[in-house]
């Protein structure tokens, strides 16, 4: 939470420092591009690895806007309806995944299940782009360093959920000693 050493500053400032709201939106540009290979996709196994992905995406990206984005955009915009809806949608969102999740793409309602959640996500970030970010843009947050803030819990949830997909338990006791888990 604490980042002003001048030292990490410097490496990642350079390191194209995003805005909190560009990096969420190049997160929705990825995840839609992930969907439409998906609709294309005609074999199980590659119908299977762009589901996995999308699913590890978007519950990286979910968590960093509920952990950082969405509490910072509460107190700058004061917006709560907005932001309630947003995490109700993600919840809907989450609940799919948890069943793509378990099934496979041999079950019928598989695929089905995977083109919903495409429908639900891009409504949901039409709405983030089209209200709730321009909110945010005009108030007076600092979108760097959120962005910053935003770039690192990212990375940490990628290496963690990666650990997880290749050996079950694995990297997750490497990171909780750490990172105090509660943050903001
Ligand atoms: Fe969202
Ligand atoms: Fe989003």
């Amino acid at each position: 939470m604490a980042s002003t050493k001048a030292t990490s500053r410097r490496k990642t400032a350079g390191k194209g420092a995003q805005d909190a709201i560009a990096l969420l939106k190049a997160d929705h540009v990825k995840v839609q591009d992930l969907f439409d290979q998906f609709e294309k996709a005609r074999s199980d196994s590659r119908k299977l690895s762009l589901a996995q992905e999308i699913c590890m995406e978007l519950k990286v990206h979910t968590a960093i806007e509920e952990e950082i984005f969405y509490p910072a955009a509460r107190e700058a915009t004061d917006d709560s309806d907005l932001l309630n809806e947003a995490s109700v949608e993600h919840q809907s969102a989450k609940d799919l995944i948890a069943q793509i999740e378990e099934g496979s793409p041999g079950d019928d309602m598989w695929s089905a299940r995977v083109t919903v959640l495409g429908e639900y996500i891009k409504h949901h970030v039409k709405e983030e782009q089209s209200e709730l970010f321009p909110e945010v843009r005009s108030s007076n947050l600092d979108l760097k360093a959120l962005g910053q803030q935003l770039l690192e819990r990212k990375q940490e949830l990628m290496s963690e959920f990666k650990g997880k997909s290749n050996n079950g338990v694995s990297a997750r006791s490497q990171r909780s000693t750490s990172s105090a888990s509660h943050s903001l």
